[in-house]
Parts: structure tokens; sequence; C-alpha cells
């Protein structure tokens, strides 16, 4: 795990719980149907250490970090290894009012720095890497908003895990030995019709999310009828609370009225985020969704595995002559 002390070399890709940061892109991309385009992408995920040197090396205090994830449509040729266990395309998710879509993605990257500059540049020189070998399905650059807030006003990403309960909510362990070290990753883009939540009182708003806006804490759950956003998605089972490792990050362009957040969920076991969803999208009674999808417009929906780095770099040698051993 990353220690965010260490300015004496840059941080590792893969790194899932590197620091939070002031800026982060999330770039979202499709393998071409061409010739040639799998292997440039296997060439350029699989050297993505290098790339991140090149650039982290400019500024260490920047804290750049960048994490791939590999889809489900192009894992067996790109990586040439077995599928992770729980790895498929993003299931959508219909409830009665609201409908958490799929998009197309095959390739992540969540790279996050202190500095808008250097995520810009990493980006560059991933997409000049790339060239056309890949287009351009979802391309979002977040920034930090006062004290980790939405744009809804609420801090963001208080409840998640720390300590050795990191890891163990996002890391694969013995349960998938091809794949250990590796993370399910989930994202979805959400625009906010902002003049419409703020017609809503405080109360209302905090109601909606389950904690106090001004301080942050957490309100009880309700005794019955509707449920709040932080109540819908607790997980909870025979074996304990189910967490996962959030990394949201708001987005706008206020010229344009436009005003979202951007999801990115980490998880050990999939199956936990798409419980979150069901529990949001088709409510709990069904018919009782989380109302914070009244005021939150879904754009994009993509799953991936981000492979440990070792996994990353061992698939250098999956080419079309011959795939890699999966271990
Ligand atoms: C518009 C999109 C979203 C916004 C603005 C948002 C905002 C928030 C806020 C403000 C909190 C309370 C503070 C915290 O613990 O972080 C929260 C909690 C949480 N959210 Fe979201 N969220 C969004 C979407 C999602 C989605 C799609 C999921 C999962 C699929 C999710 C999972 C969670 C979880 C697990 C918690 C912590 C619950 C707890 O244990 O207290 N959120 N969210």
């Amino acid at each position: 795990m990353t220690d965010e002390t260490n300015l004496r070399v840059p941080i590792a890709p893969q790194q899932v719980d590197a620091p939070l940061t002031k800026m982060a892109i999330f770039l979202v991309l499709v393998v071409a149907d061409t010739d040639g385009a799998m292997d440039t992408a296997r060439g350029v995920v699989s050297g993505i250490d290098d790339l991140v040197k090149n650039v982290a090396i400019r500024d260490l205090t920047g804290h750049l970090s960048c994490t791939v994830g590999i889809g489900a449509r192009v894992w067996a040729e790109l990586t040439g290894r077995s599928l992770p266990a729980e790895l498929h395309p993003f299931r959508e998710v219909v409830g009665q009012q609201h409908t958490a879509i799929a998009t197309p993605g095959d390739l992540l990257f969540h790279i996050r720095s202190e500095r808008a500059d250097l995520c810009i540049e990493l980006e560059r020189q991933i997409l000049q890497a790339l060239g056309d070998s890949v287009t351009v399905a979802d391309e979002t650059q977040g920034f930090r908003y006062f004290d980790t807030r939405d744009l809804l006003g609420f801090v963001d990403g208080t409840a998640n895990p720390v300590g050795p309960d990191l890891p163990e909510a996002t890391l694969v362990g013995d349960e998938d030995p091809d794949h250990t070290g590796g993370s399910y990753v989930v994202v979805q883009k959400y625009t906010h019709p902002l003049g419409v939540w703020q017609k809503l009182t405080t109360e209302q708003q905090e109601a909606v999310i389950g904690r106090r806006k001004i301080d942050n804490v957490e309100l009880d759950d309700a005794v019955s009828g509707q449920k709040s956003h932080k109540t819908l998605s607790t997980i909870v089972d025979d074996a304990g609370e189910h967490d996962i490792l959030r990394d949201n990050m708001p987005f706008a362009s206020p010229g344009q009225g436009l005003y979202g957040t951007y999801f990115i969920g980490y998880t050990r076991h999939l199956w936990v985020i798409e419980r979150m969803l069901e529990r949001m999208f088709i409510g709990d009674p069904p018919g009782l969704h989380d109302r914070l999808l009244d005021f939150s417009t879904v754009q994009t929906g993509s799953t991936f595995f981000a492979p440990s780095l070792g996994e990353l770099t061992a698939i250098a040698d999956a080419g079309s002559d011959g795939a890699t051993d999966a271990d």
C-alpha cells in the first residue's frame, strides 16, 4: 500500500489507495477493432509504470498516480489471462423511475495528482502512445471542491474504510489466486440539476444524504419508509458490513450549466457495488429508490478490473503468437 510520505520515487501504478488529490482525470477508452490495435494497447498498459515515471519525477510533491482498469470485452485478448472471477460488463439496473445505464468502456485510466498539469501531461502521453488504437468514450476532469465536498454541498468519502479494512475491502485475496492484489472498479458519471436541488431546504437535503451538511455528522437511519443514500448504500449480511473505496470527484463547467459527480468505486467483490446500485435504483423496499437519483442524472456506467502492478506488467508477453501463463 502507498507510503504517502515517500518522496524518493514516484507512486507505483495500480495503488488503489493512492492519496486523495486536488485533481483527477477519469479517461474511459474503447479499443479499436483494427489490426494491431490490441497489441498497441497491450504495450501501453503493460508499460504504464514507465509513462508514470516520466511525468511524476518532475514534481514528486504532486503525488501523481495512475490506476489502469481493463474491461471484460477485451480482457482475454488483451491480457491472455483467465477472466477475474466476477468480471463482466456493467449490468444495467432498471428501477421504476431511474436506470443505471451501461456504456462502452474497455480501458480506464484513473489519474490523480495535486497538480492539473501533471494529470494532463500523463493523459497526453498515454493517448499519444495509444494513437489510433483507441477511441475516447469519456474524459472527465474532476477537481477538489473545498473540504472534499460534492457539488450538492456534502462532504463525500467519509465512510471509506481505513487501516487494515482498506485492503480487505478493495483487494482480491486468495479466493481468486490468478488475480490476487487486483481490484474491481465501477465508474458512473452523474450530472446534477443544481437549481432544483437548491430549492430543497437544508433539512430535506440532509434527509436525502443521511448526514448533516455543515459538520458532516451522520444522521440516524430512518426507522421506516424512505431511506437515505448512506443507508441504501450500506451493505450488511451475515459476514458483517461490506465496504468499498470511493474517490468521487466533482466536475463542472458553469458557463454551460454543467455540474456533476464522477463516481468511482474500488471493491474486492464486484457484487457489493452491484448490490448498492440495486438498492439505490430499485429501492428498499422496491419503489422507494434513492432520492439522490432525483437530483443526479446518470450518464455512463462501466466496470473494469484493475490488476496488481505485477499482473499488469506480465501481460506484455501476451501477443497474438501466444498467451501468457495465467499465474
Ligand atoms: C451522484 C452520485 C453520488 C453522490 C453525490 C454521492 C454522495 C455521497 C455522500 C455525500 C455520502 C456521505 C458521506 C460519505 O460517507 O462519503 C455518500 C456515502 C456513500 N455512498 Fe455515495 N454518492 C453518489 C453515488 C454513489 C454510488 C453510485 C454508490 C455505490 C454504488 C455510492 C456509495 C456510497 C457508500 C458506500 C457510502 C457510505 C455509506 C456508509 O457506510 O455510511 N454512492 N455518498
